[in-house]
């Protein structure tokens, strides 16, 4: 009778519950098992040697209680700009319900701009998951240095939504050679320019 959760009438022999019942506490998880022993008194009140037992099986049945949660409430990640579509980034992501069956199933969604340059999987999800995270496009530092977005886990229940942070920034990598600003300078000067005047600025 782990923490007295149950507690026996000694003349009615009513068995009620005494405190909160909890599935998801693992003491609860599997069910009570509670042994009770009938004894018989003596003409002077005193318990004989009359005894009888028998036992009570309980079972606590889950009810949907619980929203998915990601193991923590921000992730970030640096990776090289070229880095490979398919590479999967070192995020290390855990969702969880902790309901059983049915009431553990949700779906897990990744959100902001620029959020299909990446592809999460599983996304269907029943009881508990690693959320990998991979480059879905050639990405490239010059334009999109940094991304930022909202990683949501939500069950068919309203309310019941998991939320985490997700930021990646990307490496600067050298993969760019020099370039003009033009690919032709082309200008007049008058004969009597004079020496020193700035007649163009190469960039
Ligand atoms: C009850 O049990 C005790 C201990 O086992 C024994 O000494 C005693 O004789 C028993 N009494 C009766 C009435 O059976
Ligand atoms: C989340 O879970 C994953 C997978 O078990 C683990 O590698 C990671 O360290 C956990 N993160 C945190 C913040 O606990
Ligand atoms: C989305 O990201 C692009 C590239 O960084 C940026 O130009 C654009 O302004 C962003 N849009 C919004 C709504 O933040
Ligand atoms: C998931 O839940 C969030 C927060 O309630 C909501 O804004 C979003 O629209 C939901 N996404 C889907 C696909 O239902
Ligand atoms: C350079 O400019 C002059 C005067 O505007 C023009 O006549 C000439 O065709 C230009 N040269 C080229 C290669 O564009
Ligand atoms: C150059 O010649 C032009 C045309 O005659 C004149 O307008 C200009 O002032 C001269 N510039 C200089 C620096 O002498």
């Amino acid at each position: 009778n782990t923490n007295s959760i149950f507690a026996l009438d000694y003349i009615s022999g009513a068995l009620t519950l005494n405190g909160p019942l909890d599935r998801e506490n693992p003491f609860y998880s599997a069910g009570f098992i509670l042994t009770v022993k009938g004894t018989e008194l003596n003409d002077d009140r005193t318990p004989s040697n009359a005894t009888v037992t028998t036992t009570f099986n309980i079972l606590v049945i889950d009810i949907n209680d619980n929203a998915p949660e990601f193991n923590s409430s921000e992730y970030s990640v640096a990776i090289p700009e070229l880095a490979q579509v398919g590479f999967a980034l070192p995020l290390f992501i855990q969702v969880q319900d902790k309901d059983e069956g049915p009431n553990s199933i949700f779906e897990v969604y990744l959100v902001g701009n620029n959020s299909n340059h990446f592809i999460i999987s599983p996304t269907s999800i029943q009881g508990k998951a690693d959320i990998r995270v991979r480059v879905a496009v050639p990405l490239d530092f010059e334009t999109i240095p940094r991304y930022e977005f909202s990683l949501f886990a939500n069950e068919s229940v309203p309310d019941h939504v998991g939320f985490a942070r997700v930021k990646i920034n990307l490496i600067n990598e050298n993969d760019n050679r020099p370039v003009f600003s033009k690919v032709l300078y082309n200008i007049s000067l008058f004969e009597n320019t004079t020496v020193g005047t700035t007649v163009l600025q190469v960039h």
